[in-house]
């Protein structure tokens, strides 16, 4: 299979520009691996994360939304294993300074002339390596001294276990069902990298689905094959995703077992993980049950006996799956007839942050005027753009530069019979429609 071109540079840089993602805190010199989402990075993100909501949560009977703190009680994480477990072996430079992880030394640069791993220069001098805990810590309580520790939650999925019984009682399900999520998560890494791929403040969308023990492995089969259909139905290429299992020494503490899905991003980062798919068996609710001293079982009329239920988890990075749609919309093409070509994103049209843009040809004979109508109009049901400045050719790249799927033109004969031209993005094909007819055309192409 050919291997994917490295388009990373070329996003961070458009990204930017075009107002999608800018580095954080920018005029203070950044933050280290922290991202702001600019107006059209907040849309085509809030798109995905609609998409997911959509289909865990408002499409399903047997899933139930939910939003829990950032900030939980600190013994949560003693029980789910991350004060003690959630670790990464660091080493130090003392020759450079740098900081790196001991077991992905081969992946890293030693930042001294020429490149080469760390470790690899005569002059490196490497530490032992110790572990490093990636939970931020901060406290709780107005004066230091009485004040206790809490953490920014490294996932948002133990506001899910501790809140097992809450929903499953207050809504009256029924095992199996499942708890659905979308929050902050925050991990202090040691090489975070690759634009918005591993950063230290991030949004998960997870998913807890509490079965009884014995089908668990029928469910998680399931989970795995739905969370493939979901990322190829927001566009992304079938030849780029791929499953990964998990081998014996590879499964988190809890699992029993795992699939990733991973995208494959291009260039050297190649396939990466992009979610987890896990059969967590009873390890998280037992563990809630024992630090707490609160049964967390569930009572099957049924059968007329209590359990602790298994649970499979599908768990995704909003910010690496929007990555991933970012990755596997760029494309630059050559434009007959023109010398210079055109940068596209390709995006789904239902992600795309601007559905439509709308152009008056020419500044007169009322053109502005209709245009303007057209935007009144239609602003309420999709996202939408005007612009009125430039040659139409630029205005037209403008918006494919961004995933704009429609351009809607007023022309000299708009004015006269109440029609626009609507262009493709991707077939460049334009069509005439009738003004009456417009968001229903619209409405139309952007489902899916
Ligand atoms: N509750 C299970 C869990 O958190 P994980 O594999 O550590 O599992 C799940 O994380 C997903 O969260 C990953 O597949 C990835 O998409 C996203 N993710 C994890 N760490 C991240 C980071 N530092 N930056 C961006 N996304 C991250």
């Amino acid at each position: 299979m050919a291997a994917q071109p490295d388009v990373m540079d070329k996003l961070v840089s458009l990204c930017k520009r075009r107002g999608f993602i800018f580095q954080s805190s920018e005029i203070y010199g950044g933050t280290g691996s922290v991202w702001d989402y600019g107006p059209l990075g907040v849309e085509l993100k809030r798109n995905i994360k609609d998409r997911w909501w959509n289909a865990m949560v408002r499409s399903r009977d047997d899933i139930e939304g939910l939003d829990a703190a950032i900030l939980m009680h600190p013994r949560t994480w003693e029980a789910s294993g991350h004060v003690a477990g959630f670790v990464d072996p660091l080493v130090d430079c003392k020759t450079c300074k740098g900081r790196f992880r001991a077991d992905k030394l081969e992946d890293a640069r030693c930042p001294q002339k020429p490149s080469k791993q760390p470790g690899q220069h005569d002059a490196c001098q490497l530490t032992e390596a110790r572990n490093f805990n990636l939970m931020f810590k901060t406290s709780m309580g107005a004066l230091e001294e009485s004040a206790s520790v809490v953490y920014l939650r490294p996932e948002t999925a133990q506001g899910i276990f501790v809140n097992f019984l809450n929903v499953q009682q207050s809504m009256r399900q029924k095992v199996p069902f499942g708890i659905a999520q979308i929050g902050k998560a925050f991990r202090n890494e040691i090489t975070p990298g690759n634009f918005i791929f591993r950063t230290r403040e991030f949004e998960q969308m997870e998913m807890q689905f509490f079965v009884a023990p014995g089908t668990d492995m029928e469910w998680f089969e399931q989970w795995k094959q739905l969370r493939m259909e979901w990322h190829l139905g927001l566009g992304l290429s079938p030849e780029r995703l791929k499953f990964h299992q998990h081998g014996e020494g590879e499964l988190a503490h809890y699992a029993r077992a795992a699939f990733d899905v991973t995208f494959d991003f291009g260039g050297t980062l190649g396939f990466q993980e992009i979610e987890g798919v896990h059969n967590r068996g009873d390890f998280d609710l037992t563990q809630h049950q024992m630090f707490s001293n609160k049964k967390l079982e569930y009572f099957d009329q049924l059968n007329n006996k209590r359990f602790v239920p298994y649970v499979i988890e599908t768990s995704v990075g909003a910010d690496r799956v929007t990555l991933a749609a970012l990755v596997n919309a760029y494309r630059e093409e050559a434009v007959e007839g023109e010398e210079e070509g055109r940068v596209v994103l390709g995006l789904h049209p239902a992600i795309a942050p601007i559905k439509a843009a709308i152009f008056p040809l020419t500044k007169k004979d009322g053109q502005p005027e209709m245009a303007k109508a057209i935007m009144n109009d239609l602003r309420m049901a999709f996202p939408l753009d005007y612009d009125e400045s430039g040659s139409i050719g630029k205005r037209y790249r403008r918006q494919d530069e961004v995933g704009t799927p429609f351009c809607i033109t007023v022309d000299g004969q708009s004015t006269a019979d109440q029609t626009v031209t609507v262009r493709d993005r991707d077939t460049l094909a334009q069509d005439r429609v009738d003004v009456s007819q417009l968001k229903a055309y619209l409405a139309g192409k952007l489902v899916g």
